[in-house]
């Protein structure tokens, strides 16, 4: 029987910077409140000179592992969602391997913007049920401070930065309930143009900025995140009771709050971090994850649910029983 896939290691980092609305309102035409009021955001860490996907990746690795009671000797392989790699390649996966004394194992990066973490942690499950990978370091990284463009006000009040982490484990008890159940992902390139960054490497004489229809990114999400639930239930033969917790991108105070209407969640069965982090892409579920685990939340035994949409469009889910 293939083995069941535990999270057994959680673990973030945010950096030491933080940026209120009210001082960004210093500097653009906006304010708290219209900020607040669209998005639930209040304030975000923003990553300083010596911060990268690498050093913030790496720094929420150690705290997994450390979470975990593993060692990076323990690690097979490294996954890193990232769209703010510190370079093309190598890829920031690596670098990490690197950082953490690994020179066994292997690791490669996965761009699914904000849906990476979704799509990590679906390919380490992969890996571990297909016998090939025993323990999985499975990272979201980013530094979107460094892709917006500080002048439009319509997108950089959105993001901040940060990196989350989670080890994976393949557990022997395959009579065992906990674990990963499922995971779904979807991706869709004719909605590519929503939400995308303007060049890369290849295209060096392009702004190098996101750029977003919001509206229609709104509509999406509402809809997408909406169906991709029902999917992950379906599938598993459960229902919107079975769901003790709620651990979604966040991008969103109020597709937040749709998702977690739909299921009929009380708002606190709905782990918030947007508020405080903005929208931090591939690493915001980790770091959400993190946060209610370490801070007694979510328990063992107990079903998650969590989703993700972001640029591409990609979008998907993973229901896991901790
Ligand atoms: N401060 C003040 N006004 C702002 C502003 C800001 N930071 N950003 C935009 N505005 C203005 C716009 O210029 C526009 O003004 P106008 O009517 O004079 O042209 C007005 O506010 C409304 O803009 P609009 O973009 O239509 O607002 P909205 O209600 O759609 O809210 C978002 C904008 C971005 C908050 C919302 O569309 C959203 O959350 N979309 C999803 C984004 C997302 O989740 N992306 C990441 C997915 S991973």
């Amino acid at each position: 029987m293939a083995k069941r896939s535990l999270l057994v290691g959680f673990g973030g980092f945010l950096p030491e910077r933080v940026v209120t609305n009210e001082e960004l309102a210093t500097r653009l035409a906006t304010s708290d409140e219209w900020i607040k009021t669209r998005t639930g955001i209040t304030r975000r860490h923003l990553a300083g000179p010596d911060d990268s996907a690498t050093s913030m990746g790496a720094e929420a690795a150690r705290r997994a592992l450390d979470y975990a009671g593993l060692s990076a000797d323990d690690i097979d392989v490294v996954l890193v969602a990232t769209s703010t790699p510190d370079q093309a390649f190598p890829a920031t996966a690596v670098r990490i391997q690197a950082a953490l004394g690994m020179t066994h194992g292997f690791g490669f990066d996965i761009a699914a913007a904000c849906s990476g973490f979704i799509f990590a942690l679906a390919t380490a499950n992969s890996f571990i049920r297909s016998g090939q990978v025993r323990n999985a370091l499975v990272i979201g990284s980013e530094v979107y401070s460094r892709i917006v463009d500080w002048q439009d006000r319509g997108t950089c009040v959105l993001f901040g930065d940060g990196a989350g982490a989670v080890v994976v484990s393949a557990s022997d008890d395959e009579s065992g309930t906990r674990g990963i159940l499922s995971t779904h992902l979807h991706s869709d390139g004719t909605t590519g143009d929503l939400l995308y960054v303007d060049g890369a490497v290849g295209q060096p004489d392009k702004s190098g900025h996101l750029k977003m229809s919001g509206r229609d990114v709104f509509r999406h999400a509402v809809a997408k995140l909406s169906s991709s639930v029902d999917e992950a239930l379906q599938a598993e033969g459960l229902s919107y009771a079975d769901v003790d917790w709620l651990v979604p991108h966040q991008a969103n105070i109020r597709i937040i709050e749709g998702v977690g209407k739909k299921l009929g969640l009380p708002a606190e069965r709905v782990v918030v971090t947007v508020d405080r982090h903005a929208n931090t892409s591939a690493a915001s579920i980790p770091l959400a994850l993190d946060e209610a685990v370490r801070d007694g939340r979510i328990q063992k035994g107990e079903l998650v649910l969590m989703e993700a949409l972001g640029g591409g469009l990609t979008w998907g889910s993973v229901l896991v029983r901790l």
